[in-house]
């Protein structure tokens, strides 16, 4: 019976047996220091305040956010990406600009706290801190000025890298803005400051907790900047170009509806490839898990392997804390 010609003699559930077996042969580890955490910091808050579409994610006073800090530096993860929520915001979005904004004063703290032992990455984008949510100031029609809103990112930038930030998070999906960013960089002398380009960014529905998180107050949508989901090939020269204008790691967001395009990306960029795992995608995985659907470790674990295994080296996560947990 076990030699007649029927049954197999290859048999790849061997190496499937044990967890042992499973581990010895695994092609893909993630590893906490993969992992960026994103931390939302809202001006004038002293308690941390959690939000209601991210069950166990916060909007954090500026003191909070520091232990959460020293937290991340300890789980051995690999960066912070703080984003802050202004008081006030005009059409121009100054407090972005400010030395005393609130996003300017978070980097500067979590780098007093932690040193170098995390990258810190705040994010490049104007739709925090602007009045009408767009990630670019607006022309009287109401359009979004593309090199109006990169002399905004130009100044953003420049006053993020005088906070302390190692790279800047180049959300904001305007045409050039990683070159001129770059250059104005060079200009004040902050060579050293890196570009994480969100280089494949696409008009995404899995945004909307995000968009409670900052307290958004944008109307409509962002589909004349970001990119439409149908679309690989206009991914793949957003990524050559933003490479062309010296991005140091190229992003593709969101992560796991975008799998195909972290691979392409992977497959071209000579520099690393980040993904996003997003507000929404979070949020599906904790809704789920909180009506006992589906099991919350596991479902993580499996989407932060899967992004990793399509080719984002680094990926950011809220779920970037946990994760470090369940790894080690
Ligand atoms: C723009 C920005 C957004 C996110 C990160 N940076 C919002 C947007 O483009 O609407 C979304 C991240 C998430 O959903 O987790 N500053």
């Amino acid at each position: 019976m076990p030699n007649s010609p029927e049954f197999p003699v290859i048999r790849p559930r061997r190496l499937r047996r044990t967890a042992a077996l499973r581990r010895l042969v695994a092609e893909t580890r993630v590893h906490p220091s993969d992992l960026v955490l994103p931390v939302f910091v809202k001006e004038g808050l002293n308690e941390p305040v959690e939000i209601a579409s991210m069950p166990g994610v916060f909007q954090h006073s500026v003191d909070s956010v520091r232990k959460l800090a020293v937290e991340a530096a300890r789980a051995g993860l690999g960066g912070l990406m703080p984003f802050g929520i202004p008081a006030v915001r005009d059409a121009i979005g100054s407090a972005a600009t400010d030395p005393n904004g609130i996003l300017n004063v978070v980097t500067r703290a979590i780098r007093e706290e932690v040193g170098d032992d995390l990258v810190v990455i705040p994010d490049l984008c104007l739709d925090e801190f602007t009045d009408h949510g767009h990630c670019g100031v607006l022309r009287p029609d109401g359009t979004v000025d593309n090199d109006a809103s990169l002399v905004r990112y130009a100044e953003m930038g420049v006053s993020l890298a005088e906070a302390g930030a190692d790279l800047l998070g180049a959300s904001g999906m305007m045409d050039g803005q990683i070159g001129y960013v770059r250059a104005a960089l060079d200009e004040a002398g902050h060579t050293d400051t890196g570009l994480l380009a969100y280089a494949a960014k696409y008009a995404s529905a899995f945004y909307g907790p995000f968009r409670d998180a900052v307290e958004s107050q944008l109307q409509g949508d962002r589909r004349t900047y970001q990119q439409d989901n149908a679309n690989v090939t206009e991914a793949l020269h957003e990524i050559d170009l933003d490479i062309q204008q010296g991005a140091d790691i190229v992003m593709v967001k969101p992560a796991l509806p975008y799998l195909d395009i972290v691979k392409a990306a992977a497959e071209r960029s000579p520099v690393p490839v980040a993904a996003y795992h997003i507000s929404g995608e979070y949020a599906q995985i904790v809704a789920a898990s909180e009506r006992g659907w589906i099991d919350r470790d596991a479902a993580i674990l499996e989407s932060l392997t899967s992004i990793k295994r399509a080719g984002a080296g680094v990926i950011a996560t809220y779920a970037a804390m946990e994760a470090a947990a369940l790894l080690r």
